[in-house]
């Protein structure tokens, strides 16, 4: 099978590291790819912005598969406008992946279709939304409707602070993604992210996760994409992660169907596991990165005929089999991320990584034939273990080696894991 990766991020990597090991696999395409995907693929300079590129590209090159990595190209539809021209496509249509571009689309499934989720209501005013807010009181959830670059949330301890988030969507903070704000009740617990393969009638439970948001050791500090993740995630009990699917999974599938919107691609879920059971945070509609490194690393059924099974409707004929070790990625980032930090710092030596571990290149580029940082996340230093402990253990002994002056990272990746292995 000729197969075409879009994207360039460390989950791209792990995608084309995976797929480059399947049997079924004659070639790789990944556009625009990276240094790390270049050694299982061809790089090919198209414009994944246009989705007209996109399709000649697969025509010219007999492409036979299409897989999907990050959200925007999905959102601009380049999964619709390739299916049309019959091929086959790992990735939800531009209308089903509103599940990720707009919250408050959501939000009104959950409530058609009775999944649990946090109480909420949608405003396209700031006086509208600020007298719930006064109603409902603090802490509370103030979000940005579109697509932020997950910078649009508040988790406000405050009234005062719930009425300034008001006051930045609607100012403009978060551009078009706030000209509509969805304020949600707060929701405590514990989080965990589970992924779910759907064809649009089926439903395949992948893994689960638990990722490390904030840029700061203790979970402190801004927001980031993700500054490291471990796999699975102790809270998903099976119990749990059958819940999940019986209360939020099948209903949402089988919303999508009927609301018009069939979803083929992956379930992302931002769980929160309060005392009631799982509740929906959000979905996204693509692998997490860096969650889909780990999830990777504790694959072991070839993941090319899963994803063909997702794209071709025949999810019900393949099954996925995992590691029963833990899997743990620390990110490696540029100083200042993620605020503003040097581009095209020269990163010297990366380690060979043995067996059960891996460092996939995020942002990484070539300069003058030598490896440099490109951008904010660079480096996903990865390993497994027996417990997280011993992931976590070899995935810092790896990173020590690698000689990048302009890098850091958080040296406590896993600790909610680790506390309770220790406990
Ligand atoms: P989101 O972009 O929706 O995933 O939100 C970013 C983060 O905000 C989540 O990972 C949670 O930590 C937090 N968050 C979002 N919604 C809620 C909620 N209703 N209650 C508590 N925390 C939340
Ligand atoms: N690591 C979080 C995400 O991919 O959205």
């Amino acid at each position: 099978m000729k197969v075409l990766l879009i994207g360039s991020g460390g989950r791209e990597h792990a995608l084309a590291w995976k797929l480059a090991q399947s049997p079924e696999l004659t070639k790789l395409y990944a556009a625009p790819g990276n240094p790390g995907i270049a050694e299982h693929a061809t790089l090919v300079p198209v414009n994944t912005e246009d989705n007209d590129a996109v399709v000649s590209f697969c025509k010219d090159n007999a492409i036979d598969f299409v897989v999907v990595g990050p959200e925007a190209p999905l959102v601009a539809g380049v999964a619709d406008r390739l299916r049309a021209e019959g091929f086959a496509v790992f990735g939800p249509s531009a209308a089903a992946a509103q599940l990720e571009g707009s919250k408050g689309f959501t939000k009104d499934i959950c409530a058609r279709y009775d999944i649990p989720t946090g109480a909420y209501q949608r405003f396209n005013n700031a006086p509208k939304a600020k007298a719930y807010i006064r109603e409902q009181g603090a802490p509370i959830v103030v979000k940005a409707d579109g697509l932020a670059a997950g910078k649009g949330v508040t988790v406000a301890m405050t009234i005062d602070e719930a009425l300034a988030a008001v006051d930045d969507c609607f100012e403009g903070a978060f551009g078009a993604a706030g000209a509509e704000v969805v304020v949600e009740a707060y929701l405590d617990g514990e989080e965990a992210s589970f992924f779910c393969l759907s064809d649009g009638k089926h439903a395949l439970a992948l893994a689960t996760a638990q990722d490390h948001k904030r840029v700061g050791e203790g979970d402190t500090g801004p927001n980031t994409g993700g500054m490291g993740a471990y796999s699975p995630a102790p809270v998903m009990t099976p119990e749990m992660v059958e819940r999940t699917m019986k209360e939020i999974i099948e209903p949402t599938m089988l919303g999508m169907a009927e609301s018009g919107y069939p979803f083929s691609g992956v379930f992302f879920a931002g769980l929160m596991i309060t005392k009631k059971g799982p509740e929906l945070i959000e979905y996204n509609v693509r692998f997490g990165d860096p969650e889909c490194q780990v999830l990777m690393m504790r694959l072991k059924s070839d993941l090319l005929p899963i994803l063909y099974a997702t794209a071709t409707g025949t999810l019900d004929k393949v099954t996925a089999e995992w590691s029963d070790d833990p899997a743990l990625t620390v990110v490696m980032a540029s100083k200042g991320y993620p605020g503003s930090y040097d581009k095209n710092t020269p990163i010297k030596s990366i380690p060979e990584a043995g067996e059960g571990a891996k460092v996939f290149h995020a942002g990484t580029a070539l300069k003058d034939g030598a490896l440099v940082a490109a951008g904010g996340r660079v480096l996903n230093v990865t390993a497994t273990g027996k417990s997280v402990g011993e992931a976590q253990a070899r995935a810092y002994a790896l990173l020590d080696k690698v000689e990048w002056d302009n890098g850091f990272c958080r040296r406590d990746i896993g600790w909610q894991a680790i506390k309770r292995e220790k406990a």
